[in-house]
């Protein structure tokens, strides 16, 4: 779990969505080692980071070193899917120093943004605890998936009812009715294309399943969706399900497939992993 000196200093310039301000006490005596730069052997200086255990999509093959942290999602009141997001907190320490943090308890388990911090998504505005983003997954344009570029638009956002076929669906890579993916993006509107937070979702029975006997799938999955950031965690490329034919070759024709190097991820497998974390750079 991070540690209480894990936080990183506010950049009051580009805050503009501080839902709650707490007051110092909480943070009395890390706090300020925070806040001066000066950290415990696993967190960086400045802009938090450390190590982090989070919940991912297994690594099973290839150079990657770990699985793709999961993004807990949720489905609004009229179809819409959007990932979850804990509301950021700003405290003020003892010497004045704001810092901002977003974590919450999700099912059992303990969700930070800090999930995101690695492969240079730590620098993107979507990661920033307080970004001013809406959460929906939308759609992007020119997918991996002819359904997707035939049926929705880029932008728009991800609904239910485009899944509807997803218990038989099928695209002639590995076997049909497995699950139904799409390719989205998160927490990036108005931003540069490096910015974007891609995300690989799919809606299958299989998770709809898993989610019966497992407090964490069952809070961080919605009607058999289920959604991962797509950076490959080996050297950051975006990996696809059932996109690419050649994915057999790896026997990663049901799976997450980075064709750069061959790694291979299983959605059907969560597990629980840590990593270091990147720091936020300071004054972005
Ligand atoms: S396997 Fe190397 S970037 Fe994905």
């Amino acid at each position: 779990m991070p540690a209480e000196d894990d936080k990183y200093p506010a950049s009051t310039g580009r805050r503009r969505f501080v839902k709650g301000v707490v007051g110092s006490a909480t943070l009395a005596g890390v706090g300020t080692a925070a806040a001066a730069g000066i950290d415990s052997a696993t967190g960086p200086t400045g802009g938090g980071g450390g190590i982090i255990d989070f919940r991912g999509v297994e690594n099973t093959k290839g150079p990657a070193p770990r699985g793709m942290p999961q993004i807990p999602l949720e489905v609004d009141d009229e179809g819409y899917l959007k990932g979850v997001w804990p509301e950021p907190e700003t405290r003020v320490l003892d010497n004045g120093t704001e810092v901002v943090e977003a974590k919450m308890e999700l099912g059992g388990v303990t969700y930070t943004t800090e999930w995101f911090q690695y492969c240079g998504i730590q620098t993107a505005e979507g990661v920033r605890p307080d970004a001013d983003q809406d959460n929906y997954f939308r759609y992007i344009s020119n997918s991996k998936y002819d359904w997707q570029n035939s049926e929705v638009e880029g932008d728009q956002k991800v609904h239910v009812d485009d899944f509807a076929d997803y218990g038989s669906w099928g695209n002639g890579i590995g076997a049909d009715g497995l699950g139904k993916p799409a390719q989205a993006k998160w927490r990036s509107e108005d931003v540069s294309s490096a910015e974007t937070l891609p995300v690989q979702l799919i809606r299958s029975e299989r998770i709809e399943e898993m989610a019966e006997n497992n407090e964490w799938i069952a809070a961080s999955t919605a009607e058999g969706f289920i959604a991962n950031l797509n950076k490959c965690t080996h050297f950051c490329c975006v990996p696809t399900f059932k996109a690419l034919p050649d994915s057999s070759s790896a026997g990663a024709e049901d799976r997450i497939y980075c064709q750069c190097h061959q790694s291979v991820y299983d959605p059907f497998s969560i597990v629980e992993e840590s990593f270091a974390a990147l720091p936020i750079p300071e004054g972005e």
